[in-house]
């Protein structure tokens, strides 16, 4: 499974990206609004540390402005992916820009269907939004499994980019269903470092090492 960053925090992306952890960035209106920074210097500046697919999202509600605004954001480097909101004109804008050669990921996605009429309209990306769906009380893994389901049952090449991660569950259920790609905030990929058992783990060979008298270095 791919991992996406969802941020516009330049120095958590360097971090992961050392680690070999990020295959990719997502960002969104509210996420830029988040960073402080402008829309183009700081997406122009992530697609400077990660080689891998960069989201950038339109703000445009009518095809065609989403196609000029999908067409400036990918000048930023060739490692942007336009993100279009799944809505009737998004999918017009998918349709045009994927033709155009660009990836295109449609976000917004809270159901199967939605998530079929992307795959139609050529999309790179599918993002369905896990934890929103949970916010409402559905299951947002349910939705992961029907569109894995309806993409394998047709071979669409179009990748399922779970997103609104907000659990360590969310991460390992993804990969257990088989998304291809996570977008989780920093916080949630460096959380899956963490367990329990190894803090009390660590902290019983940490005194009984001390015990021993020895030391390595
Ligand atoms: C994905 O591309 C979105 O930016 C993101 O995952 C939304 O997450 P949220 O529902 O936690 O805001």
């Amino acid at each position: 499974m791919k991992f996406f960053v969802d941020t516009a925090d330049v120095a958590a992306i360097s971090e992961l990206n050392d680690l070999g952890m990020v295959d990719g960035v997502t960002t969104n209106p509210s996420i830029i609004l988040k960073s402080g920074r402008d829309i183009i210097e700081v997406t122009r500046e992530i697609c400077g540390i990660v080689s891998g697919p960069v989201s950038a999202e339109v703000v445009a509600t009518k095809a065609e402005d989403m196609i000029a605004e999908g067409r400036k954001l990918a000048e930023i480097a060739p490692n942007i992916a336009v993100k279009v909101p799944l809505t009737w004109d998004g999918l017009k804008a998918c349709k045009v820009l994927t033709g155009e050669g660009r990836m295109v990921n449609v976000t917004l996605c809270f159901s199967a269907n939605q998530a079929l009429l992307a795959a139609k309209a050529g999309a790179t990306f599918i993002s369905p939004f896990i934890g929103r769906l949970d916010d409402i009380n559905l299951d947002g893994m349910d939705l992961i499994g029907d569109i894995r389901t309806i993409y394998d049952n047709y071979d669409f090449d179009t990748q399922i980019l779970a997103a609104s991660i907000r659990t360590l569950n969310h991460a390992k259920d993804c990969a257990l269903i088989g998304a291809d790609v996570m977008t989780a905030p920093p916080a949630v990929i460096k959380a899956m470092a963490n367990h329990v058992l190894t803090d009390k783990g660590l902290e019983q060979f940490t005194a009984d090492w001390a015990k021993t008298g020895q030391k390595i270095l």
